[in-house]
């Protein structure tokens, strides 16, 4: 075929073959180049996908039996948005992936669900509140990857939008402190700080930003950066050099104003009442800018210390308001899907669902039977596999082997002329049965106690 090179694209990015690299592949027998997966992107396959999905599924029972309906909000945003959310942040400034689109608007994808739920909320400004949702999803942030940090992670989470009694706040960390207990995990902290608000703040941040000042010197070229533009993210800082002036920084929890402060004495007593235990930690700040007052991390104790939050979360009461909308105080939390099932590997809990089929079809005939009684049994709900390209029976045998199926059928010859089908117990002792045809879907299910 000619090659008309002109109307081939000349652009040509480090990590994508073009076209170019196709055609010569394809014409002068070049091997093809092998993509791979980005850098900090996984594929995740079978079982660890079905696993997955088990722990969302395990998360969204929790959420309706606490009232949290289903929340889908696109990956796409406008970068306005996360903008707003971020100014001194990582996550925001170093770390999103954003790009114009063929309409020259400024998009991003989403770094964490927080900001989209909050411009959902103002957006759609649903009639009855509280209003409260849950959602699950990928994230996206351009880290250096390593184990439990990834560009594409996954998270679960609720937010809840319209009230701030403390009740909520209790509420909301229960959520996710009684799904980690429904997973097994019996080796996750739950941290508390409160952040303050308004009220309090401005004496704060005075206090702090003068301490800090006086400092300033001794601290990392990051964190004197940091301290121009939000003096309480310097406190996040986990460069050496910034460690000893952190932990003699003033601390918030000595700031709070009496409403402030009775607040978090009744999240605190909230959590002490369904015996929820909890570190006090004043110095947690989260690596988001939009908290204030209840804010929380749940840590695993069987993780490495770099990547042992597995959740967080917070109060964020200016958050709608700065996305255009009315004061509304708000709440909720984020959980990492991947770090989770780290943590699940290492206390050796919530295994990969079992994945076996309940039978395998071994057909000797030419595979139209295997078609057929595969599709009665798979209408009668029993999960059933089959061989395929015509085998012999020695290696179709086999792949039932490795299936993992405690029963195989084989149709025979014999069988086909007889009607009916032999029915082998794979792992147990009873050996073979030969059943009529008709049979099959009935005694399979007793067998496999449906
Ligand atoms: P976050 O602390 O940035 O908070 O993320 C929550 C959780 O997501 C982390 O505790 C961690 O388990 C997981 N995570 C974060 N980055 C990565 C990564 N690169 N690789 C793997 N896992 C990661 C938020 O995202 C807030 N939106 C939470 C929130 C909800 N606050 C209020 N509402």
């Amino acid at each position: 075929m000619p090659c008309d090179r002109s109307s081939r694209s000349t652009t040509r990015t480090e990590s994508f073959p073009d076209q170019d690299d196709l055609w010569a592949a394809s014409l002068f027998a070049v091997a093809t180049p092998k993509f791979q997966a980005l850098r900090g992107t996984r594929d995740i396959l079978t079982p660890d996908a079905e696993r997955h999905r088990s722990l969302v599924d395990v998360f969204a029972e929790q959420c309706r039996l606490a009232g949290y309906g289903h929340i889908m909000s696109p990956i796409l945003e406008d970068l306005g948005v996360f903008l707003r959310v971020g100014e001194s942040t990582d996550v925001v400034t170093k770390e999103m992936y954003d790009f114009q689109d063929k309409d020259g608007k400024r998009i991003a994808l989403r770094p964490e669900l927080t900001a989209s739920v909050v411009r959902a909320f103002v957006q759609h400004n649903p009639p009855s509140l509280p209003w409260k949702v849950w959602y699950e999803g990928p994230q996206f942030r351009h880290e250096k990857p390593q184990a439990g940090r990834y560009r594409q992670f996954s998270q679960v989470g609720v937010e809840v939008l319209g009230s701030d009694d403390p009740a909520v706040d209790v509420e909301v960390i229960a959520v996710g402190w009684r799904f980690y207990q429904r997973l097994g995990l019996t080796q996750v902290k739950l941290l508390l700080n409160s952040l303050g608000d308004e009220s309090c703040r401005p004496e704060y941040f005075a206090a702090l930003e003068e301490y800090l000042r006086d400092h300033a010197a001794d601290l990392s070229e990051g964190s004197r950066d940091t301290l121009e533009k939000n003096p309480l993210r310097v406190l996040d800082s986990k460069r050496r050099e910034d460690q000893a002036i952190v932990s003699n920084a003033p601390l918030m929890v000595d700031y709070l104003t009496d409403d402030t402060a009775e607040h978090f004495a009744a999240v605190r007593s909230g959590l002490d009442e369904l015996a929820i235990t909890y570190e006090l930690s004043p110095r947690l700040v989260r690596g988001l800018d939009y908290y204030t007052r209840t804010t929380f991390e749940f840590a695993s104790t069987a993780l490495e210390n770099a990547q042992n939050a597995v959740g967080g979360g917070g109060r964020y009461d200016g958050l709608a308001e700065s996305l255009g909308g009315k004061p509304t105080p708000g709440i909720g939390f984020a959980l990492g899907v991947d770090r989770i099932l780290l943590a699940c590997d290492a206390e050796n809990v919530f295994p990969a669902p079992n994945l076996a089929p309940e039978v395998f079809l071994v057909d000797l005939t030419g595979g139209s039977q295997a078609a057929l009684l595969a599709d009665v049994l798979r209408r009668g709900g029993i999960a059933a596999d089959r061989g395929f390209d015509g085998r012999s029976m020695k290696a179709q045998m086999k792949v039932a082997d490795r299936s993992g199926a405690p029963w195989a059928v084989i149709i025979g010859e014999d069988e086909l002329t007889q009607g009916n089908v032999t029915l082998r117990d794979m792992h147990g002792d009873t050996g073979q049965t030969l059943l009529q045809r008709d049979e099959l879907l009935a005694a399979l299910a007793s067998r496999l106690a449906h």
